[in-house]
């Protein structure tokens, strides 16, 4: 059983067709998919996509992108959030210096209230980086200083740096399309170094569909391919990859139940 754990399930792309995209991705063998959180002015929406389907939990915050355009979330409302049983933890978060939709200073603020929402609770922290490197790793290291928190760098496209401080203070680092991608030898040169029982994978559906769906809208389904690229990259059976990321998946969304099937 494959895991896609971050997909945006309730973006318009997916508006017309999801029970089919749904359909598609368990013929693929995607037993459970986490729907990712951007705006706490849509949390109903990704709220309901979870309740509705078993196969559902998802995660609420404030993207980065979207902190200058959000009312500010205080660790209060998260926690109050993560109440909700199919909750499972907060985000995304994180820095994104590449669009810098929202300014770096309350960007840096927003991370730090999710990261504080996560050492309170237990419950993971999503965090994107993009073009954001030490920055983000210094925040990582001064927040885990305050106390450890769990979490993951979604998308994983930052430079060694972040990668290794990630792992150093037991976070997690998941993989996306970009992998399959021709130009990513530098990735797949620092994921080759990264320990297998702290890496998940993923679509970010509707974005970045993996080769040799490039260019497509992307869907749930398509994190086989990343699954079967980075067995390559490992030098390892996809088998293998994808009971690992599976059970890296349970572990560190603990609040997750896994699917009937597979118990
Ligand atoms: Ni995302």
């Amino acid at each position: 059983m494959l895991v896609d754990s971050h997909c945006h399930l309730d973006f318009p792309e997916f508006a017309d067709d999801l029970d089919a995209v749904l359909a598609r991705a368990a013929e693929a063998g995607v037993g459970s998919l986490l729907a990712i959180g951007t705006r706490l002015t849509r949390v109903d929406r990704v709220r309901a996509l979870a309740e509705a389907h078993p196969a559902i939990h998802c995660t609420l915050g404030i993207h980065p992108h979207n902190v200058d355009s959000e009312p500010a979330a205080g660790p209060g409302d998260l926690l109050s959030l993560a109440e909700h049983p199919k909750v499972v933890g907060f985000g995304e978060t994180g820095l994104d210096y590449f669009y810098q939709h929202s300014g770096r200073e309350t960007q840096q603020r927003s991370f730090r209230t999710h990261i504080a929402a996560a050492r309170e609770t237990g419950l993971p922290v999503v965090i994107h980086s993009r073009d954001a490197d030490p920055d983000m790793a210094a925040i990582l290291r001064d927040e885990h200083a305050k106390g450890p928190f769990p979490g993951l760098i979604h998308c994983f496209s930052s430079g060694r740096e972040v990668a290794e401080t990630a792992i150093e203070l037991g976070l997690y680092v998941s993989l996306s399309g970009i992998i399959t991608f021709k130009a990513a030898d530098d990735l797949r040169a620092t994921v080759r170094g990264l320990p297998l029982d702290r890496l998940l994978i993923e679509t970010d559906s509707p974005y970045l569909a993996p080769v040799p769906k490039r260019g497509k809208r992307n869907e749930p389904a398509f994190v086989a391919h990343t699954a079967i690229a980075l067995a390559g990259v490992l030098g390892l059976e996809p088998e293998e990859v994808v009971r690992a990321t599976t059970e890296n998946f349970f572990v560190l969304f603990r609040k997750a139940t896994r699917p009937e099937a597979v118990i």
